[in-house]
């Protein structure tokens, strides 16, 4: 009998449980929808009870599936998740003291400016390689134990917990036995320092976090603990942030290799072999991964809105019913009519770092309308795109072959043109565009030992489809400069 792989993507807007066969095939799949809270404006909040349950229910509803036939073949559980969302609980409970704080919430972004003076910005950016800002979880944790009475103190006695949400998923897997994370998920907490591979005392001072509250840091692949809770005994072997689960899934396992994720935002994740490389243009420069003990780095470029642009219209606003309708309207106009949507929801990530830009729709005129909405909707997120697509090129990565893109925008045949366009750059679509998962997946079967190593992995990415560039320069860099004008009246220091 053949061995499964059990992978938990647990992501901002959804969670969902994928089986995979070692072949990197989806046998079986489970989705819920996460509920988001947003008590104020700026803040973004999970239940943390919310995303165990789902967690636990989709896992039982993918393994219970004919295909699957239970946990008899289950070799091994990967865990991926959305990266920096901040956890606090109880450790002999296991009990929340407080909803988490999703990446996207902007409420620490006084204290981070309060924070950001030179000298602590040079400390921060050579120790973990990212800029201080609350996308980052520090800032987060740091407010919740002022927040929560007693918090500090409980906390100095060893009672509480730190975790993003992969720590938080395998407390609950393993009730209660294991409290660790990985070198992904620590790389984005501002608290690891990524060239020793350790939390660093100088940064846990800066932010004010006690080392108790601390999970201890594994490799990807390898020994998480077992999980009882599926009816018999499964080793939990993976675990990496979502991001760089999907550069695993997408088999970016060579210096200059590139993908790009289209979920609730955009990541793109350019791999730069096992030598961090400082960005120049504010970019982040975090863990790929690390197996065995050794470490392959990345820069990585952070969009905080791209399918949640599509999400708002649908949502908030109203102008459509279905996430699927975009490209059919996208397509009915030739163009936006000069019309520019800049989704800075949650203020503007890389390389713009500007937590209170907020939105706008610029360039209407009489003629606008749905579709020239729709369609400015998912340019932005080309054009943001290549915002980090140039800021890559500009810190002297080559301009890359083809970039790999995977995440659920990417089945819009139209928007995937358009970003090939607005790149110049031939945009791959794999067969599996669930690659967050499947990463999970790989990583599971690496660390119980099924894959002989990355070339293994590697073999089995299918491309689906190709999208090869056919925009005229011209065009395209009149259009780009268009987005840039438009940013620019979004930041906040603008008049
Ligand atoms: O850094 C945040 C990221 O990990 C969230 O990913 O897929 O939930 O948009 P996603």
């Amino acid at each position: 009998m053949s061995s499964l792989l059990l992978a938990i993507d647990q992501g901002t807007t959804s969670t969902r449980a994928m089986v995979f066969d070692t072949a990197g095939r989806a046998v079986a799949r489970a989705q819920l929808e996460l509920p988001q809270f947003f008590p104020r404006p700026g803040w973004v909040e999970h239940d943390p009870n919310i995303v165990w349950q789902h967690a636990l229910q989709t896992c039982r509803a993918a393994l219970a599936a004919p295909e699957v036939g239970g946990t008899a073949r289950i070799a091994a559980i990967g865990v991926a998740n959305q990266r920096e969302t901040t956890v606090l609980w109880e450790r002999k409970s296991g009990a929340p003291l407080a909803p988490a704080i999703v990446w996207q919430d902007r409420r620490t972004a006084e204290r981070c400016a309060a924070l950001a003076t030179p000298a602590n910005a040079a400390l921060v950016a050579g120790r973990t390689g990212l800029v201080i800002d609350p996308y980052f979880s520090a800032t987060k944790l740091s407010w919740l134990l002022d927040a929560v009475p007693g918090a500090r103190e409980r906390a100095r006695r060893g009672e509480l917990a730190f975790g993003t949400i992969d720590s938080f998923l395998l407390w609950r897997l393993t009730e209660g036995r294991v409290h660790a994370t990985d070198a992904s998920n620590a790389a984005r907490t501002l608290l690891f320092d990524i060239h020793r591979q350790a939390w660093d005392d100088e940064l846990l001072a800066l932010f004010d976090i006690p080392a108790s509250l601390l999970p201890e840091v594994r490799d990807n692949a390898g020994d998480f603990g077992v999980t009882t809770l599926f009816g018999r005994a499964i080793p939990i072997t993976g675990m990496a942030g979502d991001q760089q689960a999907a550069t695993v899934g997408q088999a970016c396992f060579s210096p200059g290799d590139v993908k790009s994720t289209y979920g609730t935002g955009c990541f793109v994740v350019q791999h730069t072999g096992e030598t961090p490389v400082a960005s120049n243009n504010r970019l982040l420069t975090t863990v790929c991964y690390r197996l065995a003990g050794r470490t392959s780095y990345a820069i990585e470029g952070s969009i905080f809105v791209a399918g949640a642009a599509v999400q708002w219209l649908r949502d908030a606003v109203g102008l459509i019913h279905h996430a699927g309708d975009t490209e059919a309207l996208a397509r009915e106009v030739p163009d936006t009519g000069g019309v520019y949507l800049v989704p800075a929801f949650t203020g503007l990530g890389a390389p713009y770092w500007d937590p209170l830009a907020r939105g706008a729709i610029l360039g209407l005129t009489r003629d606008s309308g749905i579709r020239e909405i729709v369609r400015a909707a998912l340019e932005s997120v080309c054009y943001q795109t290549r915002d980090l697509v140039d800021a890559m090129r500009a810190d002297g990565a080559p301009p890359p072959a083809a970039l790999r893109v995977d995440g659920g925008m990417v089945g819009n045949d139209w928007l995937m043109q358009f970003l090939a366009d607005m790149l110049a750059v031939r945009v791959e679509r794999p067969a599996v565009t669930e690659t967050t998962a499947l990463g999970a997946a790989y990583l599971a079967g690496l660390g119980a030992g099924l894959y002989a190593g990355l070339d293994e992995i590697a073999a089995n990415w299918r491309l689906q489809k190709a999208f090869s560039p056919q925009m005229d320069e011209e065009r395209r860099e009149a259009l780009y400069l268009g987005w840039h004008n438009a940013v620019r009246r979004t930041l906040s220091g603008a008049t």
